[in-house]
């Protein structure tokens, strides 16, 4: 049973105890969602990959299943790195990345390929006979051994893959194949190359349409900080575009980001029975300091987000069955701050607070989150007026690694709009109807469940909610 550890999340998926990583396989087959993830089933450290799976039918309660992959053959003996899954002919097949250590460097001594793994229920997976299915990286200006996280889907009668790599010369790029039947693969191009800043390595590149458009996302490792943007060790964003499936080229216009806080990586979509296109992402990031592998675990996933395309950008929201977490309801209206305010009842270590901030003259005013108020604690958003910047600061909020993100956000006729998801290590803050999103794992003590609201002049706090959300995952 997962024990209640208190930085353990009650409604963020965590593995049942040891290292997670990458979303794996997100899917909706055969009524429920599925869910896989990187995994070491053996230690809260990084290590051979396996497959951890988890199951819902509602993208918000979830249940553990056994382990779907293991490495052991030839061609994944020493890791079943990240991938996708699909439907074909009422089974679920999940393609994904066999990964050997040919030597004792592991960025230089690596064989990399894909392979296909089927299952009829979605619970137990048996490996093809013909894997690997891609034996080799392609010619060209193409890393030999960097060739990893299949994302699959169908297109027209025929199946597609965009699989990361980068070029000879440390540029990140996606490589676009075709299948007729997911075994036999041809190489049709380099979808899209990164040029200058633009990461050494693209990893876990996904690729679909949405509201007429195709977008492609990718995690570059190692951009380099661009004023407030980009101090994470690794990025994940995505570039809107047209994909020409002849020539197997995408024309597309700039980087975004699909989040500006600490943690978030790999992220990775499915569509659903809705035709919804729901995102989720491995909510850390590679080489921050982890406080709960001393508890015996690491790793936890985003909330699932729903994308939509507005103004040349996505725009992430919480999957509106979310709203099945929540009880206890506490209601505030046309509240004044200045200074620094408590409200009864507005408290908590796992919780949901929706609202709507006129800023009136002020020109600094947020919100502290996690407070404790003893230690010294807290999470601290704030607004500020003269360069518009939301600055997400955690060098109070406890144990772990500290740091500021910011993000440039105009605001909607002098309102801030705020929707923050806070659970027992982490906050996810939805700005302006999802424009944009900052995500961050913090470690606070047991008592930070204060909340405050502040600001350097009058604001008017128009609505405030609170609720309470239940606890998500099932044993
Ligand atoms: C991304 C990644 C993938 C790889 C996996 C290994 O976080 O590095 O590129 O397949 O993790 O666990």
């Amino acid at each position: 049973k997962i024990s209640g550890h208190p930085w353990r999340p009650v409604y963020h998926v965590s593995p049942p105890a040891n290292w997670m990583n990458d979303p794996n396989g997100f899917c909706f087959f055969k009524g429920e969602y599925h869910l896989f993830y990187q995994h070491h089933p053996f230690s809260p450290e990084w290590g051979p990959m396996y497959w951890g799976h988890v199951k819902s039918k509602d993208l918000v309660f979830w249940e553990h299943l056994p382990i779907a992959l293991a490495p052991g053959e030839a061609y994944d003996k020493n890791g079943c790195f990240s991938g996708s899954a699909i439907e074909k002919d009422g089974k679920l097949y999940i393609m994904y990345t066999g990964n050997v250590w040919t030597g004792p460097d592991h960025d230089k001594d690596l064989q990399q390929t894909q392979a296909l793994a089927v299952s009829d229920n979605g619970v137990r997976f048996t490996k093809l006979a013909e894997n690997p299915v891609i034996a080799a990286a392609p010619e060209g200006d193409i890393h030999p051994h960097h060739f990893r996280d299949p994302k699959v889907w169908e297109h027209e009668g025929q199946y597609y893959a965009v699989i990361g790599s980068k070029t000879k010369t440390n540029q990140g790029q996606a490589l676009l194949f075709r299948s007729p039947d997911l075994i036999n693969w041809e190489f049709v191009n380099v979808m899209a190359k990164g040029e200058g800043n633009f990461g050494f390595m693209w990893e876990c590149p996904d690729f679909f349409h949405l509201d007429g458009q195709d977008v492609l996302v990718m995690s570059p490792q190692g951009m380099k900080p661009e004023g407030i943007y980009y101090h994470n060790l690794h990025q994940s964003g995505y570039v809107i575009g047209t994909l020409n499936y002849e020539t197997g080229q995408l024309s597309h216009g700039p980087f975004q980001l699909l989040d500006y806080g600490f943690d978030f990586y790999a992220p990775q979509t499915t569509i659903d029975n809705k035709g919804r296109r729901i995102l989720i992402a491995w909510m850390d990031m590679w080489e921050s300091p982890m406080p709960t592998q001393s508890c015996g675990w690491a790793g936890a996933m985003t909330l699932p987000r729903l994308l939509r395309i507005k103004n040349g950008q996505i725009v992430s929201t919480p999957v509106p069955e979310l709203e099945r977490l929540r009880e206890n309801e506490v209601y505030y209206t046309q509240v004044m701050v200045e200074g620094e305010l408590a409200l009864e009842g507005i408290s908590g270590d796992h919780v949901e607070l929706e609202l709507v901030i006129d800023a009136q003259a002020a020109s600094r005013f947020g919100l502290k989150l996690r407070v404790n108020e003893e230690r010294g604690e807290e999470t601290v958003l704030t607004y500020t007026r003269d360069d518009s910047l939301v600055s997400l600061d955690r060098n109070r909020s406890g144990q772990g690694p500290g740091g500021i993100r910011q993000a440039e956000v105009p605001l909607e006729n002098n309102q801030l709009h705020l929707r923050c998801f806070i659970d027992k290590s982490s906050v996810e803050i939805f700005i302006n109807g999802g424009t944009t999103v900052m995500t961050a794992r913090v470690y606070p003590s047991e008592g930070a469940t204060g909340i405050r609201f502040f600001a350097d002049q009058p604001i008017q706090i128009i609505n405030l909610k609170k609720w309470d959300l239940k606890h998500a995952i099932i044993n």
